[in-house]
């Protein structure tokens, strides 16, 4: 503690103009600055944190915040910021806010900052706004005026002091990784000004000359530079040691070739649909991700009134109403379809949607016993006993007000951007608990097949080249029961939901003399338990994959294990999902397309999250899956807005053709090989390495020429490069333990 005091101390002195926002020992916050907290205990001048040191002491409820509000903004005029924190590994998370226009910074946890916080000792920690923990990026210009610490849903105790902005913040210079790519190059990150005249290399003991090539530094995460060297000869299985200076090396084993071959003659189409998400948050997003399709879904969309732009997250939010946001679907499917993707619009297919924007079903007035109340709102609970049992819930007109095809009707009439796809409501084959106040009983298979028939009908007459896609129905289980359960397969000729439920719409759209259904829609969510995210987690979420194409990958959950007698799928223990689907389609419903509204990697901030989201893009398109879009936003600087960057980004696009593989030295638990063309001549591959060793491959066919390469991943984690190399003919290509590369011949 001393000795940190010391250093802010020397610190201060030698740049002259730091800010304090919190001076220890003073008791209170230093001059200008006032006390914006909620829901705390906060005590300013607190002596029971560790050593005995005045600092503040928060004790914050589920998502409160200890919030410092500067009268004169800071704006963008600190390099970054220090704190000194103690207390057990506190669930809090740091974010910059104005209070002028309501902007926010990202929130980074304290987690990606320091996993060493400790009730033992105070530790200090130093936020560079030029290279955010976490994602690398850059604090963004704004009238910034607020500081954050807020705690995630289980509130956070700790201590904080010595809360100090800083005009400037030294970079160490550091080569943080060497790593061998594709045939002969070494690509170097490394942070401040590094002397690169002393990287040497040796392969199998041998020197090898190194000739610096290109250095990049992401515009939007400058602080890491990558460059690249070419080597005098190509890399080869054996030992390779790079020496980047004096006290830095990096080593590794090359492993023995594996080969495969493409076939450029054998390609498939793949969907440009494919690569989608769930509300992207501007152009520029949908330009550098290269989203092709925005989808306006989720829980809270089944509740979207249009008319008021009110809307309700029923279970996922204490079945309150409130502002939808983004509020206006219209203007939404406007400005997408203006940045170059297509627009999903959900379309609410229940009998009710939000009356007002401040209503809630469940009133502590009106049900004093309820298991929880919303931290932000105690007199909103959350419609159940402390036993688990839904409370009778109130008359829909509290909260809603009616709605019906005709108001669907009138909505979709009077829009001025008309959406390319239209889905039927949001898994409402759940609405018996995520609507539990609108539609408490379980929905059936009769029910749920006749409000999409009405919809699909009412769609089809006001916008006749609209697309419907339905039943974006959750997961796995309701693929083949609905939440009557059994009886209700019985009661159907013992056929599960799906394959029936096509069968239905091809009978309802031949009476109507035209097609209702034009995508087959589901969701679809890992369901092996990665939560632990260890080493074996990480393992086992990036080899089930598997469960999207393969038919030999029993699945590594309870569906692997267990089959009701009552289901009468194939092979049911493996997933094989995409080609199963197309094969009920095949059957049931010819012509129908395959859409995945939601689906997650299960780790949106973890490398390996990154890792699954390419393999799985890559999936997609050599499966033929017409329509995509992850679940929800992913973070563009993240490691799954960096999988869609790399197949999309800025303007750099992945085949529309699938090239076929063939991998002699097969092993999709770890590795994935994708390829594509677009005129039949050049090709694009995307190597996806899931192991935690660099893999060396020989894949014949690849023609020798100058290559765009991206990658991202790796030993200096997440982060993103790109340059041009040379290929030779037949040379092999090494990929980096946890990367993923993209290379596309010019
Ligand atoms: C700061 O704000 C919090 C939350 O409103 C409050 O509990 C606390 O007493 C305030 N502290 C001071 C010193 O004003
Ligand atoms: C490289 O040198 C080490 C130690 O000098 C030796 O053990 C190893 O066998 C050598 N490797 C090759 C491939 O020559
Ligand atoms: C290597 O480490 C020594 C001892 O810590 C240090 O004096 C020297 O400056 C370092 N060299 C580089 C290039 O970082
Ligand atoms: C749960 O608690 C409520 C209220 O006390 C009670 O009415 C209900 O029967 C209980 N349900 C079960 C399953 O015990
Ligand atoms: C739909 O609801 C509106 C408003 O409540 C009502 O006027 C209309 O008759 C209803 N239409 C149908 C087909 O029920
Ligand atoms: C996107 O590409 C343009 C044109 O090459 C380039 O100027 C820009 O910096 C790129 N943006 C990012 C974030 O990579």
């Amino acid at each position: 503690m001393i000795l940190s005091s010391l250093v802010v101390l020397v610190f201060g002195l030698l740049v002259g103009a730091d800010q304090d926002v919190y001076i220890a020992g003073s008791g209170a916050l230093a001059s200008g600055w006032e006390n914006w907290s909620w829901s705390s205990t906060i005590d300013f001048a607190s002596t029971s944190g560790p050593g005995g040191v005045e600092a503040i002491s928060i004790t914050s409820d589920a998502y409160a915040a200890l919030s410092l509000y500067d009268e004169t903004p800071f704006a963008n005029n600190f390099a970054g910021l220090r704190f000194d924190i103690s207390g057990a590994q506190p669930d809090v998370s740091l974010y910059l806010s104005s209070s002028a226009d309501s902007d926010s910074s990202p929130s980074i946890p304290l987690a990606s900052m320091s996993t060493a916080v400790t009730t033992d000792s105070f530790i200090t920690i130093t936020v560079d706004f030029g290279n955010l923990p976490g994602s690398g990026g850059v604090l963004a210009s704004d009238s910034w005026d607020r500081l954050n610490f807020q705690a995630g849903g289980n509130g956070a105790t700790y201590y904080i002091t010595n809360i100090e902005l800083l005009t400037e913040i030294v970079v160490t210079p550091k080569f943080l990784s060497a790593e061998p790519l594709a045939a002969n190059v070494i690509a170097v990150t490394s942070q401040g000004a590094v002397d690169f005249s002393q990287v040497t290399a040796t392969l199998n003991n041998a020197t090898v000359s190194l000739t610096k090539t290109a250095t990049y530094s992401p515009p939007d995460t400058p602080a890491q530079t990558i460059t690249y060297f070419t080597l005098s000869k190509s890399l080869a299985p054996g030992s390779l040691v790079i020496s980047a200076d004096a006290n830095t090396t990096f080593s590794y084993t090359i492993p023995a070739l594996k080969y495969g071959t493409i076939n450029i003659a054998n390609t498939k189409a793949i969907s440009d649909d494919i690569y989608g998400v769930n509300f992207p948050t501007d152009a520029n997003y949908i330009e550098l991700l290269g989203v092709t399709m925005s989808r306006w879904g989720g829980n809270a969309v089944t509740a979207y009134n249009p008319f008021g732009q009110f809307t309700n997250a029923g279970n996922d939010w204490y079945f309150e109403n409130r502002v939808a946001s983004p509020p206006d679907a219209d203007a939404w499917s406007g400005w997408v379809k203006g940045a170059g993707s297509k627009s999903m619009v959900t379309i609410p297919a229940l009998d009710w949607v939000s009356k007002d924007a401040t209503s809630y079903s469940y009133p502590r007035t009106v049900y004093p016993t309820q298991a929880a109340y919303d931290p932000y709102n105690s007199d909103a609970g959350n419609g159940q006993f402390p036993n688990g049992s839904w409370v009778a819930p109130p008359p829909q007109t509290n909260v809603y007000s009616p709605w019906n095809t005709s108001l669907a009707a009138q909505w979709l009439t009077g829009l001025t951007n008309k959406p390319d796809i239209v889905t039927v409501d949001n898994e409402i084959e759940i609405a018996g608990s995520t609507h539990q106040d609108m539609h408490p009983e379980p929905m059936g298979y009769d029910e749920e097949l006749q409000r999409v028939v009405n919809t699909a009908t009412m769609a089809k007459s006001v916008l006749p080249n609209v697309q419907v896609a339905a039943p974006s129905t959750c997961a796995w289980w309701f693929y083949w029961t609905s939440s009557i359960g059994y009886t209700d397969n019985a009661a159907h000729n013992n056929q599960d939901f799906l394959p029936w439920f096509l069968s239905q719409m091809q009978a309802a759209s031949t009476k109507a003399g035209k097609r209702l259904l034009d995508y087959l829609d589901i969701h679809y969510y890992y369901a092996p338990d990665t939560s632990a995210n260890d080493a074996a987690a990480k393992a086992l979420r990036l080899r089930m994959t598997r469960s999207l194409w393969d038919p030999d990958y029993t699945d590594e959950s309870w569906i692997g294990t267990s089959v009701p007698a009552q289901w009468s799928e194939p092979n049911p223990n493996a997933v094989w999902l995409i080609p199963r689907m197309q094969q009920l389609i095949a059957q049931h419903y010819p012509g129908t397309k395959l859409s995945i509204s939601e689906w997650s990697s299960t780790a949106d901030t973890d490398i390996t999250g990154g890792l699954v989201t390419v393999d799985q893009l890559g999936i997609y398109g050599r499966e033929g899956v017409d329509s995509a879009t992850y679940w929800v936003t992913p973070d563009e600087k993240g490691p799954v807005g960096l999988a869609f960057w790399l197949f999309r980004g800025n303007g750099t696009t992945f085949g529309s053709k699938s090239v076929q593989v063939n991998m002699a030295d097969r092993d999709e638990d770890v590795l994935g090989v994708y390829a594509s063309t677009s005129d039949g001549k050049k090709v694009t591959l995307v190597l996806v390495n899931k192991d935690v060793n660099p893999v060396n491959l020989a894949i014949s066919n690849i023609p020798a020429g100058t290559y765009f390469v991206r990658h991202f991943g790796g030993a200096a984690g997440v982060a993103k490069w790109q340059t041009t190399i040379k290929i030779a003919a037949n040379s092999n290509l090494v990929v980096p333990a946890y990367t993923a590369v993209f290379l596309q011949e010019q």
